[in-house]
């Protein structure tokens, strides 16, 4: 496991900036930086996108030169069967993150299509949740 990309989805780059007392203060830019710090052996690409073809066309690239895919893919978890099904095709591990606990939110929130293709999923942990997820990539 060397390669690994982070996918998020809609409104994620507002992040620091959106709802804080849901999704905390701190920008994903800074927190990426201390997470690349944390894992100097691992090669941590980010991609992010409020557009659903757009992350689809990502995550197809995936199929060639990536080890592992963390992706929060926001709203469009609960909503995109085209994003479920473009994960489908990759045969590298996939761990979902949410970072607020979607179960415990709205009932709209509680059901994700793109979980049926992760191994993992991590909700309610912050940002810590992405860690997680790099870690339970690197036990696999
Ligand atoms: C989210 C949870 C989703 O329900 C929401 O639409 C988001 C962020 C999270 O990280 O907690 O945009 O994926």
């Amino acid at each position: 496991m060397k390669r690994i990309q982070i996918i998020n989805g809609p409104n994620l780059n507002m992040l620091g900036k959106r709802q804080p007392e849901i999704y905390g203060s701190r920008s994903f830019e800074d927190f990426l930086n201390e997470l690349r710090t944390d894992f100097p052996q691992l090669q941590l690409s980010y991609f992010q996108s409020n557009h659903e073809g757009a992350i689809i066309d990502k995550i197809q690239e995936l199929m060639q030169d990536c080890d592992g895919l963390i992706i929060n893919p926001a709203a469009y978890g609960h909503t995109s069967i085209a994003i479920a099904d473009a994960l489908a095709m990759l045969a590298i591990p996939i761990i979902e993150v949410h970072i607020s606990d979607i179960y415990e939110r709205e009932p709209f929130r509680h059901h994700t299509f793109t979980a049926a293709y992760a191994r993992k999923q991590f909700v309610g942990h912050g940002l810590g949740g992405y860690r997680l997820a790099v870690e339970a990539l690197l036990a696999l």
